[in-house]
């Protein structure tokens, strides 16, 4: 059973590598540059814009995770596209895709349309497939909370709607177990925290555990932009950003059920259990 994980020279893609050690499984990991792997698995390069690399690659794979690419969201419809057809010409036997919450109804916003169109694809390929819809990066918060003590505000447009978190620790445990059980097959499953918690709210529980008050302003969506550029984002990030925000900002991010309890056994740490660890420090 050999299980193949792309974009492995990631955040993501490096704690599921941790997960499959600890499980003390066989993997083979993939990534546009093998160097950036170490030596604990077996390597094999894998490239999303070089289809030679995927037919290569997934020549002998059974299940293979495809983990999205961090490209801008027209390159990245065509990366995962090829992932999915190399998969399926190859005689992958499943594909796992690392998907996010509202993908289900994408409505006109161009991130949550990627990963939609990958399901999609998933779904039409005709071989087995799983979407892991996984909550917002908990682990993004503190970054996106910024110099906060300092300055006291905290801006993004991301306004007060619930929307659905998780840390990548627990994506990846979930994760490997999916990869492991060549039973759970033809379903999207929620990857996030029991109970979301809009942005709002989660800086009202900064606030409440560190005893700083904090001011959330919501700029404009061109303001916005303009002050991610200012602090030296590129293009394809600040539309990422914008993007992201938006989709917080409409509740397309909230989702009421989550996978995660009923098949690890245990609850994924949620948002406060998150701000306690790392407000801590
Ligand atoms: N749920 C969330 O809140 C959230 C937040 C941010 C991102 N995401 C999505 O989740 C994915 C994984 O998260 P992460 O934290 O691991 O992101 P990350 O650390 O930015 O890693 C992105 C990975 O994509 C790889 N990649 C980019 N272009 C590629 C290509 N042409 N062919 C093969 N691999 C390519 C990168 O490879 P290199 O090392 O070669 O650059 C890297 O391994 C992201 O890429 C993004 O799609 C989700």
């Amino acid at each position: 059973m050999t299980i193949l994980v792309t974009a492995a020279s990631g955040a993501l893609g490096q704690a599921i590598a941790e997960e499959l050690r600890a499980h003390g499984a066989r993997a083979v990991l993939g990534a546009r540059d093998p160097a950036k792997l170490g030596d604990r698995f077996e390597t094999r390069r894998v490239d999303y814009d070089d289809p030679s690399s995927l037919r290569d690659a997934f020549a002998d794979v059974r299940t293979l995770l495809v983990i999205s690419s961090n490209a801008p969201n027209e390159a990245r419809l065509r990366q995962h596209a090829a992932a999915i057809d190399a998969a399926r010409e190859a005689g992958v036997g499943r594909i796992v895709y690392t998907s996010f919450v509202g993908a289900q109804t994408p409505g006109d916003n161009p991130l949550l349309e990627v990963h939609h169109d990958a399901e999609r694809r998933l779904r039409e390929s005709g071989v087995p497939w799983v979407a892991l819809r996984n909550g917002l990066y908990l682990d993004s918060l503190p970054a996106l909370l910024g110099p906060f003590r300092e300055t006291g505000v905290v801006a993004h447009p991301a306004g007060d709607a619930p929307a659905s978190w998780i840390t990548r620790r627990d994506i990846a445990a979930f994760t490997v177990d999916v990869l492991l059980d060549e039973t759970t097959q033809n379903v999207a499953l929620n990857l996030v925290t029991e109970e979301a918690r809009s942005f709002s709210s989660a800086i009202d529980a900064v606030s409440q555990k560190t005893g700083v008050a904090i001011e959330y302003r919501e700029p404009s969506d061109d303001e916005y932009r303009g002050m991610l550029r200012r602090a030296g984002f590129d293009e394809g990030t600040v539309a990422i950003f914008v993007q992201v925000c938006r989709a917080m900002r409409e509740g397309a991010l909230g989702v009421d059920e989550s996978s995660f309890h009923a098949r690890l056994g245990r609850p994924a740490e949620s948002v406060d259990a998150f701000l306690d660890r790392v407000l801590a420090v």
